[in-house]
């Protein structure tokens, strides 16, 4: 099974200068590498989409931040998975702990789009991870999100998700100085890998990706994505970094194989 590090953009290159200026640096870094087991995705911006499927390089694959559970119509201000299938979208980040605080997303909406994904044939990269307050209170809500948000998904299709734990308090923009230790995100991994062979059995297990997200840089990706034997990365504020982004790749690309 081959790693994935995913990087999400979030609301950033503000214009088509930064875009391309992005894109051609990260082109040059990539040219002549190869990762032989790991995909690189790179999740735009919406207005974006359009200017990374022309930028056509082999190596990584599209990916977008959100998508509504509508395949078309009066649903205004909405991106649908047609459209993001259309421009080259083979992943959609889903149920981000951003959307659920500051768009009130629920487990609920979040599982009406990745049914609606799935059906499209996107992978959806879903997020799961506790915040502060339910890790000191030691709320169990991560277990919870994987059951409301998984709802619905069938032993055929639950190894197109990539579940990612993103501990809410670990991300950057979050708390800057706070990163979860190898031992807690094994942990974590554990957990959800618990909850899956529950639900869809030890052989289908086996074929779900489970990434973590939150803070990783060059200098952690190792100890919190490898050590804790994570199939890679979801990452925010250092994929805006080109080479960052590369040097988390390679790292993850060069872990001991199992
Ligand atoms: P940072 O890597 O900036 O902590 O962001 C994590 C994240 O939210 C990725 O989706």
């Amino acid at each position: 099974m081959k790693n994935i590090v995913a990087s999400n953009l979030k609301m950033n290159l503000l214009s088509i200068n930064e875009r391309e200026a992005y894109l051609k640096r990260l082109g040059a870094l990539l040219a002549g590498k190869k990762f032989t087991d790991t995909e690189i995705v790179l999740c735009a911006p919406f207005v974006h989409l359009e200017g990374f499927k022309k930028w056509k390089n082999k190596k990584v694959k599209r990916g977008a931040q959100n998508m509504f559970f509508e395949d078309k119509g009066s649903f205004t201000g909405e991106i649908s998975p047609v459209m993001l299938k259309n421009f080259d979208c083979e992943y959609v980040i889903l149920g981000h702990s951003e959307r659920r605080k500051y768009i009130q997303e629920s487990n609920q909406d979040v599982n009406l789009k990745v049914i609606s994904a799935l059906k499209n044939g996107i992978k959806p990269i879903l997020c799961v991870g506790e915040d502060a307050d339910q890790k000191r209170d030691g709320t169990d809500i991560v277990v919870e999100q994987l059951q409301d948000c998984l709802n619905g998904v069938s032993k055929g299709k639950i190894e197109n998700v990539i579940i990612c734990y993103e501990p809410v308090w670990a991300i950057s923009s979050n708390n800057p100085d706070h990163l979860p230790t190898t031992n807690e995100v094994m942990s974590a991994r554990l957990l959800i890998k618990k909850f899956l062979v529950a639900e869809y059995g030890a052989k289908i297990t086996e074929k779900v990706k489970i990434i973590y997200g939150g803070s990783v840089a060059p200098d952690n990706a190792g100890t919190i994505c490898v050590d804790s034997g994570m199939d890679g990365a979801l990452v925010g504020k250092e994929s805006l970094t080109p080479s960052s982004l590369v040097k988390i790749v390679e790292i993850i690309d060069g872990k001991p194989k199992t």
